[in-house]
């Protein structure tokens, strides 16, 4: 059979090997990683194909010459995703087109919400869902409240209603958002395709109705949260109209106590540098996480970090079969294009992958991970992570740390 390219897929590809490319150059001097010159040689590959992808899509939606055209911006985005989602079968979505899934016209999109803590690869995931073609990504909008976890009183009920807003792209009354994010403009530029009209006029990423009106074009939302509490996301959830899935990230605290220890933004808060209290976390998680899956079964997808990142092909294709987002000619014709070189992108992803989750086993003194484990005994049970004994345990080659798990009441 003849290989259609077909651009949804480029984008995708475009997307996941950017994705593969990050993480490489990232763990790149790690002692375990050290790129032949075959597989830079090959990542290349991977970029080319990105690069002659990104100029087909890369319609120009913001015009130069003074202040820009809202209409005219709007009209071409508007464009740009009806181009972009052209081959993409809605039926298997459950809609019958694109309409379906866009608020301007009266549909209501595919909803997301990656619930999360920090340093547990919600980095990551996020981008991997802001791959898919026509996603908005509503990056961390409780990022005003500072480093602290909201778990109830006095700020959970404000930060559920900005979460309900947001996603039904209603920006009026969220000051204290645009407020903090004319200050801090990785706020928005994480919302790559709110950032592309943005960058070159910051103000209009300020702006509730622009923000609200472009918003409301796109079929798939998603957000991540590290901030809030999975227990206080049954409030959302009952929302019949906003119909969201939830994806709970959870990851080995002593990887997340590693990942955080040289973060002077967890240097401030409790909430972030001390075990307990992360640990406590991943308890009222879990019992949250139970219950929510007997009302709302397949509203919700539990997945530790150490599993996407080990077994990223198979569980990108989970997650997009939990959102119920067609992966037929998304992954696949990416993997098929690319197996002819190697795949070494993937390949090397995979060795990298393998180690990155835990890295804590060899760089945190066992002094330390006794106290993470002293304090975590009950939320590492839950979840599946296996204790290790002492230092030679720890450190050893045979020690792996998942073990399997099961969500109940
Ligand atoms: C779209 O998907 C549906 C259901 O999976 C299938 O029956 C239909 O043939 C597909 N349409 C196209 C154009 O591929
Ligand atoms: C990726 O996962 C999908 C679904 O499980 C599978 O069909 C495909 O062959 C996998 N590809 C690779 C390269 O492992
Ligand atoms: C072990 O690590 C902790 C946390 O990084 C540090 O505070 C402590 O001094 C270390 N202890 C030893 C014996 O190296
Ligand atoms: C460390 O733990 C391993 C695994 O439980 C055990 O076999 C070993 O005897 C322990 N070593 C010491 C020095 O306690």
């Amino acid at each position: 059979m003849l290989r259609r390219v077909n651009f949804y897929s480029i984008c995708f590809a475009f997307g996941i090997s950017v994705l593969l490319i990050f993480v490489g150059s990232r763990y790149a001097d790690n002692t375990y990683y050290r790129p032949s010159i075959e597989s830079r040689r090959n990542v290349r590959n991977f970029l080319k194909v990105g690069d002659e992808a990104y100029t087909l899509l890369n319609i120009p939606t913001i015009l130069y010459d003074g202040s820009p055209d809202i209409k005219l911006l709007l009209e071409k985005t508007r464009s740009k995703i009806k181009y972009e989602l052209s081959k993409y079968n809605f039926s298997e979505f459950g809609a019958q087109a694109l309409e379906n899934l866009v608020i301007e016209s009266g549909g209501q999109p595919s909803r997301s919400l990656i619930i999360s803590t920090w340093r547990s690869g919600t980095t990551f995931l996020g981008q991997l869902l802001n791959a898919i073609p026509g996603t908005y990504y509503h990056y961390e909008p409780l990022l005003k409240y500072g480093i602290i976890q909201i778990r109830g009183p006095p700020d959970g009920d404000k930060a559920i209603d900005d979460i309900r807003s947001m996603m039904k792209c209603d920006y009026d009354g969220l000051e204290d958002y645009f407020n903090f994010g004319k200050k801090h403009l990785y706020q928005f530029s994480h919302n790559t395709r709110l950032w592309d009209h943005c960058k070159h006029k910051n103000e209009l990423c300020c702006d509730a109705d622009f923000t609200s009106r472009i918003c409301k074009l796109f079929p798939f939302q998603t957000m991540k949260v590290v901030r809030m509490r999975l227990r206080l996301i049954q409030d959302i959830l009952k929302d019949k109209e906003l119909n969201v899935k939830v994806i709970l990230l959870i990851r080995d605290p002593r990887g997340v106590m590693q990942s955080r220890q040289h973060r002077t933004f967890c240097q401030t808060s409790a909430d972030c540098w001390d075990p307990p209290l992360l640990c406590a976390d991943m308890i009222s998680d879990y019992v949250a996480a139970a219950r929510i899956l007997k009302h709302y079964p397949d509203r919700l997808m539990v997945l530790r970090y150490e599993e996407l990142a080990l077994q990223p092909n198979v569980t990108a294709y989970r997650i997009l079969k939990f959102l119920k987002i067609s992966a037929t000619g998304l992954l696949d014709e990416f993997l098929d294009l690319h197996t002819n070189v190697d795949v070494a992108g993937v390949s090397s992803t995979f060795r990298v992958s393998k180690e990155v989750p835990f890295k804590w086993k060899n760089t945190l003194n066992f002094t330390y991970v006794d106290d993470i484990q002293r304090a975590c005994k009950e939320a590492m049970s839950l979840w599946g992570y296996k204790m290790a004994n002492n230092e030679t345990h720890m450190k050893s080659e045979d020690f792996m740390p998942l073990d399997n798990y099961t969500i109940s009441q």
